[in-house]
């Protein structure tokens, strides 16, 4: 019997239970969507890694039989809007992607790193100010990513509050389809604005003067493609971003030995947290989905042309083969460069070091400027969100 798709966490943070099992026994498992159509479950870490790299599984989600989790996915692949990176396969792909990279590389990514501390050292002035209890998710959490976002694509203070309050409809598991599209509309026509802005004046040291200057003056790319690139920069990770940030926290909290280790030696230990944070939690874990353009045999299994896959990295990142008794949080782990929290291969997170530096500088900062940073409610009260979906949570009451 196929498995119908997506599986349940239990509880919390904890992954789905099936994953253990598909592992041990079946690592390339049939599964069934709400649609009725059949997929191949990709469970363990070595064929999730096959997968990714192989040019026989396509992104481009208009193709018929692409595996999509909702009608709205349905829907929104169907959208008509210009494609980005994230649903082309190379060569566009590769072409694509290589226009915002050369500003996410590591070495780019080091550039911003005292920006990126400032206005998480702003954030902490301003919660200190404040005074506890307060939702670290909406004073700390989420304004850092966001901030960052917005000077990497060159979007005016003065327009912050205004898409903060967008992105947070779209983005809102409780707002209802009709506002969810109307704000991303409404993002778009905003992007679209500013684009035409910075085309008559692109003197900035943002995303999008250097691709007005460097790609869409010379041609290589259309003005509605470099609008959906900025709009897809600015929805992409940062909500992300921000889970990775509230659930380490806890998780810290619920380790206060291995808290005390990284305090004591933050230039080694808070880099590591924040792998081991990505592995644990893989807060996006529903991403890695292809169709077979090909016939391929994946372990023995053969998964046919039109046939969908979903590699499951929350899965990959507990395997057992990989990761020394997985389910336990632990930053001092040796094998966490292997983690795939980021996705892997030819799509892996075009923002990774990005994230990374923004993860790292958050736990860093927190705990060293509030060092008794504590939950403020007793930790049965965090609401997750819905089992079925990413691991995130609405809010999280904190106090020091
Ligand atoms: C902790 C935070 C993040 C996690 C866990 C994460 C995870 C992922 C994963 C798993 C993929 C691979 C998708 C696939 O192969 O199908 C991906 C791709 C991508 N991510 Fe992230 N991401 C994060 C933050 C961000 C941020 C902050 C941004 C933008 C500023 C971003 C932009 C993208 C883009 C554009 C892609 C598509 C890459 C491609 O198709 O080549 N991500 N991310």
């Amino acid at each position: 019997m196929d498995k119908d798709f997506p599986f349940s966490r239990p509880k919390g943070v904890e992954p789905p239970a099936e994953y253990k099992e598909l592992r041990s026994k079946c690592p390339v498992a049939p599964g069934r969507l709400f649609d009725g159509s059949k997929i191949w479950l990709i469970s363990r870490h070595k064929e999730l890694k096959e997968v990714l790299q192989d040019g026989r599984f396509s992104k481009v989600r208009t193709l018929p039989g692409f595996p999509e989790l909702s009608p709205g996915g349905k829907a929104a692949a169907q959208s008509g809007n210009a494609a980005t990176f994230v649903d082309m396969d190379p060569p566009e792909h590769t072409k694509y992607r290589g226009m915002v990279w050369p500003y996410l590389t590591p070495e780019a990514v080091e550039q911003l790193r005292p920006s990126i501390q400032a206005k998480a050292d702003k954030l902490v002035d301003a919660m200190i100010a404040r005074g506890g209890p307060l939702d670290l998710n909406e004073a700390f959490s989420m304004p850092l990513p966001f901030r960052v976002i917005y000077d990497f694509i060159g979007i005016p203070e003065a327009d912050f509050a205004y898409l903060s309050a967008n992105v947070a409809v779209r983005s809102s598991g409780s707002s209802n389809a009709k506002d969810a599209a109307a704000a991303a509309d409404d993002l778009v026509k905003y992007m679209d604005n500013l684009v035409a802005e910075k085309e008559r004046n692109p003197t900035g040291k943002d995303l999008i003067s250097e691709l007005v200057t460097k790609q869409l003056r010379p041609g290589h790319m259309t003005r509605e493609q470099l609008v959906q690139t900025a709009f897809l920069m600015l929805v992409a990770g940062n909500a992300t971003v921000a889970t990775q940030i509230n659930l380490g926290v806890i998780s810290l909290l619920q380790h206060p030995d291995q808290l005390a280790a990284m305090k004591a030696d933050p230039a080694r230990l808070v880099p590591a947290a924040t792998e081991e944070i990505c592995r644990f939690h893989t807060g996006s874990s529903y991403a890695l989905r292809r169709l077979a353009v090909a016939d391929v045999q994946v372990d023995g299994q053969l998964v046919k042309k039109g046939e969908g896959i979903i590699a499951l990295n929350q899965s990959a990142n507990r395997d057992e083969s990989v990761f020394p008794d997985p389910d336990r949080f632990d930053i001092h782990r040796q094998s966490n460069p292997q983690q795939v929290g980021f996705g892997y291969g030819t799509h892996v997170c075009v923002a990774e070091w990005l994230a990374r530096a923004e993860i790292q500088v958050a736990i860093g900062t927190l705990f060293r400027r509030l060092p008794n940073l504590r939950l403020a409610v007793p930790e049965s009260q965090i609401q997750y969100s819905d089992p079925a979906r990413d691991v995130g949570l609405a809010a999280l009451p904190v106090t020091w």
